[in-house]
């Protein structure tokens, strides 16, 4: 890279944002790593970082809140001046059966999963207009495709963010901006833990390829969507997900 790109990675104290972080600093970004409570795996992913030339700030803040995600974009810009990438992936479940979902649980995951990659991409996209360049990446999920039983509130949140993608794609591409959706499938992380054994083996059966996935499957797919080979890709949804949702 002739100028060191940034990247900015919301949620990246989770499962997938820090494999996206780690992938990202091996291949020589400058990062701005969002979280919202949770500063440790940050503090401890900061140090396990390889590619000590490029730098890593790390960043509070909440991106359900719109004044949050522009102060957190003010100061990427503040630290690095300029910014190439935004993956938004910060995002939440509260699974409930309609029956017993309240109107605030289901506010709560459209508020954090959808009004958050609303916010992020509202206040970086000025930047990459102006850049005339960037790549934004928003995590969805094979939910938002298939649907689930008990995540209908996630389920919307999902297929509201590949709706919104397919739009910003079109509005953006005059800028050279592209803008894709990832639908990971079932991938280790926190997110997937809670579930017991028993239903780790039944979400199995039905994978063709019958094994949960990596967060490094994730990252795989961001670093090639903001690479040079992806510059004219824009406006999908790709599914990573061991063949599920066929
Ligand atoms: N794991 C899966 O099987 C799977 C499948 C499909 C899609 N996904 C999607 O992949 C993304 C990452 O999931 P994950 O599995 O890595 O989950 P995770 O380990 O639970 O991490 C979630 C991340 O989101 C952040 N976050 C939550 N609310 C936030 C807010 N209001 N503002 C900023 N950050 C916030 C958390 O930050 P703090 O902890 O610091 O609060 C954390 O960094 C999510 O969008 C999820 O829906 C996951």
């Amino acid at each position: 890279m002739n100028q060191t790109k940034v990247a900015f990675v919301t949620g990246a104290s989770g499962g997938i944002g820090s494999a996206i972080a780690i992938k990202l600093n091996q291949l020589g970004y400058n990062l701005a790593l969002n979280y919202n409570q949770n500063i440790e795996p940050l503090i401890k992913l900061k140090d396990l970082l390889t590619n000590k030339t490029a730098k890593t700030i790390i960043i509070q803040g909440d991106v359900a809140d719109f004044e949050s995600s522009q102060s957190m974009i003010q100061e990427a810009i503040a630290s690095f001046g300029r910014m190439d990438v935004l993956v938004n992936n910060a995002g939440i479940t509260n699974d409930k059966l309609l029956l017993k979902m309240t109107g605030e649980d289901f506010s709560e995951v459209i508020r954090i999963n959808l009004n958050g990659t609303f916010n992020c991409t509202k206040h970086v996209s000025k930047i990459m207009m102006k850049q005339k360049s960037g790549c934004i990446i928003n995590i969805s999920s094979v939910i938002g495709l298939m649907g689930n039983i008990g995540q209908s509130n996630y389920a919307a949140s999902k297929a509201g963010i590949i709706g919104f993608t397919k739009s910003i794609a079109k509005e953006l591409a005059r800028k050279n901006i592209t803008c894709n959706a990832i639908a990971p499938g079932f991938i280790q992380t926190k997110m997937t833990s809670d579930m017991s054994e028993e239903v780790i083996e039944a979400i199995k059966k039905n994978i063709p390829l019958k094994r949960l996935g990596d967060p490094e499957d994730i990252a795989n797919l961001v670093a090639f969507l903001c690479s040079d080979q992806a510059a004219y890709i824009t406006g999908q949804t790709i599914s990573v997900d061991g063949g599920l949702y066929i």
